[in-house]
């Protein structure tokens, strides 16, 4: 059943994984604190804070620093990285990875960073993938705080 659930969700989810299925890392931090905590101090919890006040609400700006904020997010979000949660949020879905890739989780490799860290990035050197991934590891695998706690624990 869960499979066939899986299924029907991979062939429906680019009609419904839209912009207004965001739930904000507020909702990813009730069961992912580690992984929160380390975004929030790194670059891309603070991509927002690092443009200068006059850029802050410049749309060629935020493409890139805070691609949310119509959404009311700040800086580069979890679900920019990860897609959006509405449907994989769920403690029962995150608990299957592969329900929750069907409904949306991404993991992303090289190419998700690329629409940002690209040509166009005003950065001195080219983007290398396995170096900067270190850089920004987050989380601790298996270690969700809702593993076992359920939905209760929101
Ligand atoms: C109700 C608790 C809960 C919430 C809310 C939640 N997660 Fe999870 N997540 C889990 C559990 C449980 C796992 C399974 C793996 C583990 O134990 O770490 C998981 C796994 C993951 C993984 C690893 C998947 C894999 O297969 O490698 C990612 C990435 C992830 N979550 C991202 C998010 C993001 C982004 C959000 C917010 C949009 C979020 N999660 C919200 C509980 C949750
Ligand atoms: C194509 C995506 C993209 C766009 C558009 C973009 N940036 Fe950035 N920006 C980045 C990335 C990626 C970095 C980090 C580069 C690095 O350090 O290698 C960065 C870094 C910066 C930094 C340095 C931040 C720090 O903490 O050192 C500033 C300042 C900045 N950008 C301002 C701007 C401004 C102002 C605009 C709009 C005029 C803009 N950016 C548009 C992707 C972008
Ligand atoms: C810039 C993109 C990006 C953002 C933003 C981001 N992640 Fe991730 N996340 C990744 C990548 C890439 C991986 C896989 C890392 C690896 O290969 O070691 C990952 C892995 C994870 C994992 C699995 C960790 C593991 O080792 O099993 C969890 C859980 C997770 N992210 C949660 C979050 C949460 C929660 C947020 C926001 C608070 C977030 N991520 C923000 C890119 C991102
Ligand atoms: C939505 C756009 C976006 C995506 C996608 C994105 N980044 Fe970033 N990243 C940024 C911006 C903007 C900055 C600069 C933040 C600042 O300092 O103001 C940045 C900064 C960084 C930095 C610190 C500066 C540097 O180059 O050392 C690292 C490391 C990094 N990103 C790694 C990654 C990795 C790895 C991925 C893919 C898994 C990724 N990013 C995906 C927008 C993005």
């Amino acid at each position: 059943m869960r499979h066939l659930l899986a299924i029907a969700a991979a062939v429906l989810l680019p009609a419904l994984a839209l912009a207004g299925d965001l739930v904000g890392p507020e909702t990813c931090r009730a069961c992912h604190p580690a992984a929160y905590a380390s975004w929030r101090e790194g670059p891309h919890g603070r991509a927002l804070d690092g443009l200068p006040p006059t850029r802050r609400a410049d749309r060629r700006c935020l493409g890139c620093h805070s691609p949310d904020a119509e959404a009311g997010q700040a800086g580069v979000g979890c679900e920019a990285c990860h897609g959006p949660g509405r449907l994989y949020a769920a403690s029962y879905v995150m608990r299957d990875r592969e329900l929750a890739r069907a409904l949306g989780l991404v993991v992303p490799g090289e190419k998700g960073c690329l629409a940002c860290h690209g040509e166009s990035t005003p950065s001195l050197q080219k983007f290398d993938y396995a170096r900067k991934v270190k850089l920004i590891r987050h989380g601790e695998p298996g270690a969700a705080a809702g593993a076992s706690a359920g939905p209760a624990a929101r």
